[in-house]
């Protein structure tokens, strides 16, 4: 469920009428719902009540300080993957003990920075890595805590560039090499704490099955390793999928009731009673690293309509959007719902809808049938909450866009549009 609805014929956000905030911060624009970024927490962690249970939001689906802050109010973890991502969560009012660190490159200056900081927890991703985190804590003469990432070799399911379960993607460590892996930890490398074990199969993924044949491959091994190695904790990862083919008519939650009966799409509730009986009986922290689910459904990328052309074998809108501004279409032919700020038009076309950019990947729909947009009309691409301007870039020396939090009826920049000056920072002639 989400805030995003019309309201007399004009897309609103919660309270906030669209068609002016466009005009009011200019266009491309993200606008976030932190009733729906409350909600979506408020969910999860409720369903999950039976457990001890905490969830870490992944850093990397939206790191906007407002954000991280809203999140963190919340209760909220954090599941970080660099030393920006940890910057961020203390600058936003968050601690490194709140944070567990993932990602296959760690640098030592990004170890040295978290063991500064009293990082939560190191999830290590290759042996090479756990020997070099014991070397730096054994320079310090400290003690880090470590938990080390399994590749339990499920196939998640879902698009190849985000999958990361299956002994082929360079995540985690092989399930058989672990046992051995905590046995050597636990002998040679005196400056490690072995604190848990995590796993994450991949993202988006719109059922349930994989999540349950992961979990129930992993727990006898979580079991042992707590018998074994005291470890306190077990993190199953991220990856529950969101809506983006019905993104508007999901808002509601009569939607839910009548789709969400036979299994897709997965709902909170569905993850929850199908995984909590196989942890439950483990006695762990069981920890979870959303991204998507949290924020997804929560934003929406906000554009104009520039121009359009009519050729010979497609007709296209030309939006002020474009794939430096939200690249999940060119980067995973993901599909993002659009919808017209002003619902007005009674008449429909075949359209493609592409942004300015120079590259032919630049477009977010591709023959899809939408009400007819005239040139100058704002749309809104819906679903944009996560992995949107987190993956912005300059490309073409086009600036980043402004983002905009609304909470009921106000709404507040969270962050300006970039200048010119900005795109040319900290270069030299
Ligand atoms: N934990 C780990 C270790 C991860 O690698 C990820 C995502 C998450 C948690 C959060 O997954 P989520 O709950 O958001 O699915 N840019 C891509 C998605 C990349 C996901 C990378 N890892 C996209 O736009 O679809």
């Amino acid at each position: 469920m989400h805030d995003f609805h019309y309201h007399d014929g004009t897309l609103h956000c919660e309270g906030v009428n669209l068609a002016d905030l466009a005009i009011q911060h200019g266009t491309p624009l993200y606008v976030y719902s932190a009733n729906t970024i409350q909600d979506h927490y408020r969910r999860l962690s409720s369903a999950l009540n039976d457990l001890d249970h905490h969830i870490a939001f992944a850093v990397k689906a939206n790191s906007n300080l407002s954000i991280l802050k809203l999140l963190n109010d919340e209760g909220a973890d954090f599941d970080i993957v660099s030393g920006g991502e940890l910057f961020r969560v203390i600058k936003a009012g968050g601690t490194a003990e709140k944070c567990t660190f993932a990602g296959v490159g760690k640098t030592r200056e990004e170890i040295e920075y978290s063991l500064n900081e009293g990082i939560y927890c190191f999830n290590v991703e290759s042996e090479a890595e756990l020997r070099f985190i014991n070397q730096i804590s054994s320079e310090r003469n400290e003690i880090a805590p470590v938990a080390i990432r399994v590749n339990p070799n499920v196939d998640a399911k879902t698009h190849k560039y985000i999958s990361t379960g299956k002994s082929e993607n360079k995540f985690g460590i092989d399930f058989e090499f672990i046992e051995g892996l905590y046995e050597t930890a636990a002998k040679e490398l005196n400056n490690l704490e072995l604190r848990g074990l995590q796993m994450h199969i991949g993202s988006q993924l719109s059922e349930v099955k994989p999540f349950v044949e992961a979990v129930q491959r992993v727990a006898p091994l979580a079991k042992k390793l707590k018998q074994k190695h005291d470890i306190k904790f077990f993190s199953i990862g991220g990856g529950i999928g969101i809506v983006y083919e019905d993104a508007l008519a999901s808002g509601n939650e009569s939607w839910w009731k009548e789709r969400g009966t036979n299994g897709t799409p997965l709902t909170i509730e569905e993850y929850a009673s199908r995984l909590i009986p196989i942890l439950k009986p483990l006695e762990l922290k069981i920890m979870l690293e959303p991204g998507r689910l949290i924020v997804g459904n929560a934003g929406a990328l906000l554009s104009k309509i520039l121009y359009k052309k009519n050729g010979t074998a497609k007709t296209f809108a030309i939006a002020d959007a474009g794939m430096g501004d939200l690249i999940r279409p060119a980067l995973y032919q993901g599909h993002h719902e659009i919808v017209p700020i002003q619902n007005t038009s009674s008449q429909s076309e075949t359209i493609d809808i592409v942004g300015p950019i120079c590259e032919s990947g630049d477009f977010f729909a591709q023959d899809q049938e939408l009400p007819k947009l005239e040139e100058g009309e704002m749309i809104a691409i819906l679903s944009s909450g996560a992995y949107g301007f987190v993956m912005a870039s300059n490309y073409n020396s086009r600036t980043l866009p402004a983002e905009v939090l609304v909470s009921d009826k106000n709404h507040k920049l969270i962050r300006k549009r970039q200048t010119y000056e900005d795109l040319i920072n900290g270069e030299n002639l």
